[in-house]
């Protein structure tokens, strides 16, 4: 089992690309299945939640031809060959639930493995079932599985209020939208920039969508897309992670291929803590100080603070001066890295979705366990800041969501290595 092992206390200077987008991607391949012509997704991250969904998508029929040399992926689903997502890859990558939508529109037919619990809550699917089923679609519910069809073959466009705005449901929802008969509103709708990404590339297909980054998304269903070329935006949760690991060290670096836009919750938070931020139009520079002062942070849907960011900061204010309170609004059981962190010094106490945090100079190395992928990255950040060595376990959590994160933070001078 590999396992991190940082030396901490090395600030980070210099500068580094971020990777494109995880939660961007995974939509995106399974949008491939809406056509028959071949698709080339460009600047694709080399995760473990991306070979699990080309995985996917293959088993249902698509030829995947992937290219890491070259960072892309063509994917062409000429044909369908199946309908069944099983249950081994849902519950690896809960976002196999997003082919529900695309395999709905185009074969009228789905069966997706109910993706169950996952450490950071439970997770349910309700909102994209209420939303398949106001699109004409039936679903049942048995053994471990959701069967959706659609008895006229084709969905029917219908208004779908979400009564929250869930990022799967709302991408889930889009890519049924784009080939069902009239017009789709989704209202209360995510407007993350992964909506944004998905819908650039379901318009370039030839989709007819708009409002996309609102609240207030509609879609006017079309009979047929088309194969097209995208580059994936860059990922805003691992130039979060970087910007806090270069602020929490005291360092000073350089992020390339970032959209500040969509960093603006981090930035304000690191800037409220006393950090100096400069933004440029696709880059960021973050300069650490000795001690960050300390922070109230809640979290919420875009273009609030992302809860994918919590427990980075959670490890950050940790160091910082002063009591610094941590609400988390999204997932109900998402402090999994508070233990981990209390194993290095951290004075934290969690009451129900609110962590407070008594900031402290400084955490000591220990051997901690990445629960999940933020936790993971979470613990990462405040090794590199703590005293003496931390070893990181189960870093398996870490790969699906950060590329060899190992190798860029060695490049910023971090001591960190994979074992
Ligand atoms: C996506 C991201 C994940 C991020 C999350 C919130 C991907 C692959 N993953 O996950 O990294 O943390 O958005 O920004 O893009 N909910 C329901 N019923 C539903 C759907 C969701 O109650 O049908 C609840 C969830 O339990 C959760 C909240 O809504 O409490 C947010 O979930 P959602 O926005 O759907 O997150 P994901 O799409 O799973």
């Amino acid at each position: 089992m590999e396992a991190f092992v940082i030396n901490g206390g090395k600030p980070l200077h210099g500068s580094a690309a971020v990777s494109s987008s995880k939660n961007a991607i995974l939509p995106i391949i399974s949008a491939c299945l809406l056509t028959t012509e071949e698709c080339l997704i460009k600047q694709i991250p080399g995760l473990d939640d991306v070979t699990g969904m080309c995985e996917l998508v293959s088993n249902l029929g698509a030829e995947v031809k992937v290219n890491g040399r070259s960072r892309r992926i063509k994917v062409c689903a000429r044909s369908l060959t199946g309908h069944t997502a099983d249950y081994e890859l849902v519950s690896k990558l809960r976002a196999s639930f997003l082919v529900m939508g695309p395999l709905l529109a185009r074969a009228g037919i789905a069966k997706v493995a109910l993706p169950g619990g996952c450490p950071i809550g439970s997770r349910p699917v309700d909102l994209h079932l209420k939303g398949f089923e106001a699109m004409g679609a039936e679903i049942e519910n048995g053994h471990g599985f959701i069967f959706a069809r659609c008895p006229n073959k084709k969905l029917k466009g219908a208004t779908i209020y979400l009564d929250f705005p869930s990022v799967g449901a709302t991408e889930n929802l889009m890519t049924a939208a784009v080939l069902a008969e009239g017009r789709t509103v989704i209202e209360n709708a995510a407007s993350e920039p992964e909506i944004v990404d998905l819908a650039s590339f379901l318009t370039k297909m030839g989709a007819k969508i708009t409002g996309a980054g609102t609240d207030t998304i509609a879609i006017d269903g079309v009979d047929k897309v088309y194969g097209v070329e995208h580059a994936i935006m860059p990922d805003r949760i691992e130039a979060g992670t970087l910007m806090t690991a270069a602020a929490l060290t005291g360092g000073d670096i350089t992020l390339t291929n970032v959209v500040p836009d969509h960093l603006k919750p981090v930035t304000a938070k690191l800037r409220e803590s006393g950090i100096e931020v400069i933004e440029n139009k696709n880059s960021i520079r973050v300069k650490g100080i000795a001690r960050p002062s300390a922070l109230d942070i809640k979290t919420h849907p875009f273009p609030g603070f992302p809860t994918d960011m919590q427990a980075q900061f959670s490890a950050y204010v940790c160091f910082a001066e002063g009591t610094s309170m941590i609400v988390e609004t999204i997932f109900e059981n998402r402090f999994m890295h508070v233990n981990e962190l209390r194993r290095m010094g951290a004075q934290i106490r969690v009451d129900g979705r609110t962590a407070i945090i008594e900031g402290i100079e400084a955490l000591q190395g220990a051997q901690v366990r990445a629960t999940d992928l933020r936790a993971g990255a979470a613990l990462v950040i405040a090794g590199l800041a703590a005293k003496g060595t931390t070893e990181v376990i189960d870093i398996h959590h870490i790969d699906r969501g950060y590329e060899f994160i190992e190798n860029k933070l060695q490049r910023l001078g971090a001591d960190i290595k994979r074992v």
